[in-house]
């Protein structure tokens, strides 16, 4: 097989090409990029009315000791329920508590990751007619072995009416399974609201727990298209992601229920946050608001300019002046300087539902008087035919198989050049070619990118989906990032990503394949500058999707002769001994793109493709 690039024929790639999409789905944030180590921490997971669902938190000590129920009694408004601890059992008299005391405990998301010498914010509200003697402990998900402990003591007087109490933890040992506890030897009443444990060290100190930052970070992502996905419909609109009940201070965000995706969200990583993440990684952030549309019921148009003024107001919130009236609202936040708000998606994987169109034009409207710069995405698929309504950019998503997804490298092709461009926001190899993160699913992703990439006039942003997965939770399978209280680890399609992570705002090459098997080879050219090293080098990425090794003739045309250096010029390659092999919490690193150099590179080399393989060649100029 032949491949020539053609240097003379060069087009700028969008410097947005490659990015994110972070949904909330299978506890991506709560419980994993989120640091938050409590889970339903102001006790509304099982809703506003009371008696309620305080799962996870448990009790420590026997009915005879300790009555622990709910009540709306707390001092937030938008989450009036409490925890009420009716605590029986006194140090002296009649009626003597267990040692180490009764109370309550949570056990975060499946285990809280605790580690030795790092420090943890541990804040909560309490209430009593009585004088309270608490200790506030990390332990052992049995309660055994004490991590971390403090005493919080205080009159009656101090804590008759709500009172914040905050305490720092330092950890004396490890445990990835612990638990917060709340335990006291004092009879009496005490009331809690809105507990927290956050670890200090979170990236940037703004939340995000540092593993999970770092892998985004290491793609260099040039958008994060967020908070979903369905998150974002709901099942019913009343459980749909609606920013103004995610900001402020975190004590009085009312928390929802994700009814999608079936879990609770305290929506500690709330739209400011969302925006936060953004502008942490160096990234554009691409808001999805809902369009009065969830999945089963839907806002009719005559009556959605309320809607309208809320996705209003979260753009004035994202960007306005902090004078303004939701500008000032992410001012008092910590946040006076605009964050970089440009694109808006109105709805999500909306366009087939009677109310999309009507809807989206009341949205589009408003929006482009306000804002004339931002950009909108449609959800209705421009690439076989026109929209029939106004948009900067179409959202396109793609689950299938792998053959499927491999053969989609031809997917824009023959798209207009004309119309408004593709933003293909979700796309993943599904069913049983995935596994559950396949070196086959990567590979047919793979193809399907180096098409995206050569279709970049037509395509200006993609991003894989979903993009976490709580190895406890999951609700969506495959994911990029799978992880646990402790660990996680890149799916083979985690690592892919990283081969394109030069590409967006780099030079698109010429490069076409001469094969006698069209069908199982793809290849693109890209030429990208190191700035940090000054070095400039071009990229050539191929995929062989059969499986025969694969003699390979370079050529590159346009260069001047000899300006390829075979020392610096390196070979990257992801592949494995089985098409099914898979990433794993016990072998993390099985399928990862390994380097070694290319002595041999030059303007006219021979390589071997591995059969089953991703292959990037980088010649350094
Ligand atoms: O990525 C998972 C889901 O797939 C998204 O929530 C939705 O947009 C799509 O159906």
């Amino acid at each position: 097989a032949k491949l020539l690039v053609d240097v003379s024929h060069a087009q700028s790639i969008p410097p947005t090409l490659f990015g994110i999409f972070f949904e909330e789905i299978n506890h991506a944030g709560a419980g994993g990029l989120w640091a938050e180590l409590v889970s339903n921490r102001g006790f509304e997971a099982g809703g506003q009315n009371t008696p309620s669902n305080i799962d996870p938190w448990s009790t420590i000590g026997g009915e005879s000791s300790l009555i622990v129920s709910t009540d709306r009694s707390s001092c937030f408004d938008r989450n009036k329920v409490a925890l009420r601890m009716d605590v029986l059992c006194d140090s002296q008299g009649s009626n003597i508590c267990p040692a180490g005391g009764v109370g309550v405990y949570n056990p975060g998301f499946w285990g809280m990751d605790i580690i030795e010498g790092k420090s943890y914010k541990v804040v909560f509200y309490i209430r009593s007619l009585d004088s309270v003697d608490l200790s506030v402990s990390l332990t052992s998900s049995n309660g055994l072995q004490m991590l971390a402990t403090a005493k919080v003591v205080a009159s009656a007087s101090d804590v008759s009416n709500w009172t914040r109490v905050e305490t720092l933890l330092e950890a004396k040992a490890t445990n990835h399974n612990a638990r917060l506890q709340l335990t006291t030897s004092r009879k009496g009443v005490i009331w809690f609201d809105q507990v927290s444990a956050m670890p200090l060290d979170t990236n940037k100190g703004h939340g995000f727990r540092n593993e999970h930052f770092q892998m985004l970070a290491d793609i260099k992502p040039r958008f994060v298209r967020f908070p979903g996905g369905c998150f974002v419909e709901g099942e019913w609109l009343r459980n749909a992601f609606r920013w103004k009940e995610t900001i402020g201070p975190w004590e009085e965000r009312p928390g929802h229920f994700g009814d999608v995706w079936m879990y609770w969200t305290d929506d500690g990583l709330g739209y400011f946050e969302f925006l936060q993440l953004a502008e942490d990684l160096g990234s554009l952030p691409i808001w999805v608001f809902n369009n009065g549309i969830s999945h089963n019921d839907q806002v009719d148009t005559s009556v959605v300019s309320p809607f309208v003024q809320e996705a209003l107001d979260g753009i004035e919130f994202a960007r306005g002046d902090p004078s303004s009236k939701w500008g000032s609202v992410r001012a008092a936040m910590g946040h006076p300087e605009p964050f970089d708000l440009r694109y808006v998606a109105i709805g999500n994987e909306d366009c087939g539902k009677k109310n999309y169109r009507g809807n989206y034009l009341k949205f589009y409207d408003a929006i482009t008087r306000v804002y004339p710069d931002i950009k909108i995405i449609s959800n209705c698929d421009g690439s076989s035919r026109p929209l029939d309504h106004p948009a900067h950019f179409y959202d396109f998503h793609i689950y299938t198989s792998a053959n499927d997804l491999f053969s989609m490298n031809h997917k824009f092709d023959h798209t207009s050049r004309n119309g408004p461009k593709a933003f293909v926001s979700e796309y993943a190899v599904t069913g049983k070619d995935a596994g559950t993160g396949s070196l086959l699913a990567a590979l047919a992703e793979a193809g399907f990118l180096l098409g995206l990439e050569k279709n970049s006039d037509v395509v200006s942003m993609a991003s894989y989906a979903p993009l976490f997965v709580h190895a406890n939770d999951r609700r969506w399978n495959p994911d990029a990032i799978v992880f646990n209280s402790s660990h996680l680890y890149g799916t083979p399609s985690y690592w892919v990503q990283q081969f394109f992570r030069e590409s967006s705002g780099a030079t698109l090459l010429n490069a076409t394949i001469q094969t006698d098997s069209p069908a199982s080879i793809v290849a693109s050219a890209i030429a990208w500058e190191d700035s940090k090293n000054e070095k400039s080098y071009l990229r050539i990425k191929v995929v062989n999707f059969g499986s025969n090794s694969v003699q390979l003739k370079v050529s590159v045309d346009g260069l001047e002769p000899n300006s390829i250096k075979g020392s610096g010029s390196t070979k990257t390659q992801l592949t494995s001994t089985n098409l099914m092999d898979e990433n794993s919490f016990q072998e993390p690193n099985k399928v990862v793109p390994k380097q070694s150099p290319l002595d041999n590179a030059g303007e006219n080399m021979d390589v071997v493709l591995t059969p089953h393989s991703f292959t990037s060649f980088d010649l350094l100029r």
